[in-house]
């Protein structure tokens, strides 16, 4: 290996309120230089996203070839390249080819997926996940609760457990972290009262081997997690808010090759 030029790959999160991108170091899951974060445009419309995605795929040119996939995260359900859902952004994105809207916009190859479910792929390959075999569940607490499935490190895409019902409320309502902002709860009574609801609930329908929490609150883990009473180990995610970018990154290339 020595001498040999690190494979590189290009993510892009695209949030409901800012849009990041970085080139990755595909060996380590490490960014190559900073990101760059842009406020995601209000209406965040499919043509006002695209452009932005843009200016951010063509902001690494030292980095970056000119032939690298790009990934992107969306947050929303993403079947086969198409927005299926818009819980938390612009509803004109449903039935938005989201892979050709990118590919037209940016002149790449570009491979789309959930932000969740890239998330758990970044944990898997670098991070919190890396030893986990069995059944692996991701949780993103913020906005929504975003989830993501992993089987032995495969991806079973688009689960959406944030949206089960539970006491008769969409979940990531009650227990996403903008629940316990809206609501100014202490993390105590977030943890005791929303998140271990939610967490047993999810935990009897699935059995994971383990539990891994991402989302800009998770960097406040030991707030939370140690109130929570579960089976299974419940941690926080490692690459915390780089890994949407790393696995969108890493899938692009496994899809398309570098
Ligand atoms: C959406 C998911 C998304 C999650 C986190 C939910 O409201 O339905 O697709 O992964 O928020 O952004």
């Amino acid at each position: 290996m020595a001498g040999e030029a690190p494979k590189i790959g290009l993510g892009i999160d695209i949030g409901g309120s800012g849009i990041k991108g970085a080139p990755v170091d595909l060996a380590t899951g490490e960014f190559v230089v900073d990101r760059v974060k842009i406020p995601t445009p209000h209406p965040s419309t499919p043509r006002a996203v695209a452009a932005v995605v843009a200016q951010i795929a063509a902001a690494f040119p030292e980095h970056v070839d000119p032939a690298t996939p790009l990934g992107a995260t969306f947050p929303a359900v993403i079947q086969h390249g198409v927005a299926r859902s818009a819980a938390n952004v612009d509803p004109s994105w449903i039935g938005t080819d989201v892979e050709r809207l990118l590919a037209d916009a940016t002149g790449r190859r570009v491979y789309v997926l959930n932000d969740a479910d890239a998330a758990a792929v970044a944990e898997d390959r670098y991070g919190a996940a890396k030893d986990a075999t069995g059944v692996v569940l991701m949780t993103t607490l913020g906005t929504g609760i975003g989830t993501a499935l992993l089987v032995d490190g495969t991806l079973v895409p688009n689960t959406e457990f944030g949206h089960l019902e539970i006491d008769g409320h969409d979940a990531e309502t009650r227990a996403a972290s903008s629940a316990k902002e809206r609501e100014d709860l202490s993390y105590e009574r977030w943890a005791r009262e929303r998140l271990q609801r939610y967490y047993e609930v999810v935990e009897m329908l699935l059995s994971p081997d383990l539990i891994v929490v991402g989302g800009g609150v998770s960097r406040k883990a030991e707030k939370f997690l140690p109130l929570l009473r579960l089976n299974a180990p419940i941690v926080p995610a490692e690459l915390r808010n780089t890994a949407g970018i790393v696995g969108a990154a890493v899938l692009a290339v496994e899809r398309f090759g570098g």
